[in-house]
């Protein structure tokens, strides 16, 4: 059995599928089998990303399959080690439906109170719908200062959820990368890869620790 992680959140563009990505790129350079599956039917950003990662010849290769719901991605996961669910944005039901089928569900978000709301809210949602506190974890992103990282995470926390280590800052680097095929740990600038290396390997950790 696969093990499933979700990136799921109401708000867009937090990053869901930035970090669903980069962890594909991670665990596979790690020697797992891992499959990305895109639930965003409508624009597809992990299946484009691929295949312009494919065109360009970027190994390691990432399989990367869309599918309409949980249940059929599920299906699609045999012979995989992990399977990385990109969400959708704005689908509260669609979301219950996905931390159902998984071992953990992250959710980025950014360090706005804008954003930290809402998203505690989100989980909030989960927990009244018996999704175990455990399964769920916050993924900083889009952080300007030391200071900035230290507030959110403290938010987050005494809210009752744990965060991953390390964040994410806000860079063109990030978005050019990607771009071009590549995932955030594969940027060409060393000190964006290792920041973006240790948010991805707390989490890979924290799934396989579980696992
Ligand atoms: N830390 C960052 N620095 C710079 N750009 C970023 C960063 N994180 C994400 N981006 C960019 O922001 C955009 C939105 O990110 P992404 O597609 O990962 O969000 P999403 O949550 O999957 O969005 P959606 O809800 O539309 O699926 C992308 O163009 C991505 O390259
Ligand atoms: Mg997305």
């Amino acid at each position: 059995m696969a093990i499933v992680v979700a990136f799921v959140s109401q708000k867009g563009g937090v990053g869901k599928s930035t970090l669903a990505r980069a962890m594909a790129r991670e665990a596979a350079a790690g020697g797992l089998k891992v499959k990305i599956a895109d639930l965003d039917i409508q624009q597809g950003t992990s299946v484009d990303w691929n295949r312009q990662r494919l065109a360009a010849g970027i190994e390691p290769m990432i399989s990367v399959e869309s599918f309409a719901t949980a249940a059929q991605a599920l299906s699609g996961a045999n012979g995989h080690d992990i399977l990385i669910i990109d969400g959708p944005a704005r689908t509260s039901r669609g979301t219950l439906e996905i931390a159902n089928a998984s071992n953990l569900v992250v959710q980025p978000t950014g360090a706005s109170l804008d954003d930290l709301r809402p998203a505690v809210r989100e989980f909030h949602a989960l927990m009244k719908a018996y999704i175990p506190q455990t399964r769920l974890v916050f993924a900083l992103n889009r952080i300007g200062t030391s200071n900035e990282e230290i507030e959110s995470r403290n938010y987050l926390e005494e809210a009752g959820y744990s965060v991953l280590d390390g964040c994410l800052v806000e860079r063109p680097g990030y978005r050019q990368a990607q771009n071009a095929g590549y995932a955030i740990t594969e940027t060409r600038y060393s000190a964006l890869n290792s920041r973006a290396d240790i948010l991805v390997q707390s989490l890979i950790d924290l799934v396989t620790r579980n696992g």
